[in-house]
């Protein structure tokens, strides 16, 4: 793993788009994972601003998302599909044919999971995939415990995750219980992949993600296995390293 130290939250978020922007004026059809959360907002502001500026065009880019909740409509406040609409892809000049999120309603979501795979490797798999971390290590919804192997499945959330998240829910009732996430293989099946992390409250998991053995119980550890991932922490986040 390569790490790339911030200052803060702007200069992590700036050095992040200048990767993602990179990437798709070097491939016009990159195909990009995409995540979701608070530590992405402000990459997704800086990739809006660079197209404006500099025209970075995604006509061709295809995008998919790492996980959705399970159960949510998509036109929910609070669905990943919605987050995705309203902080990036309503911004830029993505074709909505192209971007892709797990469907959280699918009446078979083993098929979906199954079918949204499929879609990855036959549009030749993701060159660059962005991802969050979660404070218990989780990368996309893969708590502690998935198995490295695992591929886009159902997941029970943890309560801590449940906690974190239910900021941006009325109340923890809900936040659902369930969602559908890429698994640990089809994450580490990307070509380059790009971690940030940001603020003090992700310290202790950087340390953990640098030094801690690699293990399912703290699945971002797999991203040592990985020939080509970049984090990028600002210093609060590894202020315990
Ligand atoms: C969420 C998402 C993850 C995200 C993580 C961290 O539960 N499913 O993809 O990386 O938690 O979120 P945040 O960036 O808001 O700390």
């Amino acid at each position: 793993m390569k790490l790339i130290e911030a200052k803060d939250y702007k200069e992590m978020s700036i050095l992040a788009s200048r990767i993602i922007s990179e990437q798709v004026r070097s491939k016009k059809d990159s195909v990009l994972g995409l995540a979701t959360g608070g530590t992405v907002l402000g990459t997704y502001q800086q990739l809006i601003l660079d197209h404006q500026d500099n025209g970075t065009d995604y006509s061709e880019v295809r995008t998919f998302n790492l996980d959705e909740y399970a159960g949510l409509h998509k036109d929910d406040e609070n669905s990943y599909h919605t987050y995705m609409k309203k902080h990036f892809f309503d911004s830029v000049n993505v074709s909505a044919a192209n971007t892709h999120l797990p469907d959280g309603e699918a009446s078979d979501l083993e098929k979906e999971c199954g079918d949204y795979d499929r879609l990855i490797s036959e549009s030749g798999g993701i060159d660059l995939q962005l991802l969050g971390i979660g404070q218990n290590g989780h990368i996309g919804f893969n708590e502690p415990g998935s198995s490295f192997d695992s591929n886009t499945h159902l997941v029970k959330l943890a309560q801590s995750t449940r906690e974190a998240n239910a900021r941006y829910f009325d109340r923890i009732e809900d936040v659902p219980k369930h969602a559908v996430t890429m698994g640990i293989a089809s994450i580490m099946r990307s070509k380059k992949i790009l971690l940030l992390a940001s603020g003090v409250q992700k310290a202790a998991i950087l340390n953990d993600l640098f030094h801690a053995d690699v293990s399912e119980d703290i699945p971002a550890t797999v991203l040592r296995n990985h020939p080509n991932a970049v984090i990028i922490a600002d210093r609060e986040a590894l202020s315990k390293l």
